[in-house]
């Protein structure tokens, strides 16, 4: 996502193919955070999984990330695992997320 300046705002990166995508990363610039930036990439992205019919969106995330946490479970991602001591510097689990297509509504 680009501002009028052509400065890179925010990104999402994933892993996009077969019946399971798994988002690596999703970032916004410190700046313009709390302005529903990511939730307009989640929804872009999600309604775009959804049109290519993709059954479940993956992600791992820190365990202490909150902000990602809580944006993630505002989406419906429900935590399914835990991978312990997968990060490091500093070493910290990682929660592992799930959204799933089936029987749920898409925000636009
Ligand atoms: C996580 C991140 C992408 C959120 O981006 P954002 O544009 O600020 O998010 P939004 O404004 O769309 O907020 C959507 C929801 O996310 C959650 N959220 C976002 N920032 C939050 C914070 N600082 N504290 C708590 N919840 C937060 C809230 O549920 C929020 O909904 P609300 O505003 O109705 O409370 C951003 O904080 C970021 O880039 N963090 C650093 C990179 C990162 O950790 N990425 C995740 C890697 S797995």
């Amino acid at each position: 996502m680009r501002a009028a300046g052509r400065t890179l705002l925010a990104f999402v990166v994933a892993a996009c193919g077969g019946p399971e995508w798994e988002i690596e990363n999703i970032s916004v610039d410190a700046h313009v955070r709390r302005r529903g930036v990511a939730t307009r990439l989640m929804s872009e992205f999600l309604g775009l999984a959804r049109q290519r019919q993709v059954e479940a969106i993956l992600l791992e995330v820190r365990e202490t990330n909150l902000p990602a946490r809580q944006l993630y479970e505002k989406w419906a991602f429900a935590p399914v695992g835990r991978r312990r001591r997968y990060y490091t510097c500093p070493s910290e689990d990682a929660i592992l997320y799930r959204f799933d297509f089936n029987g749920l509504l898409i925000k636009d």
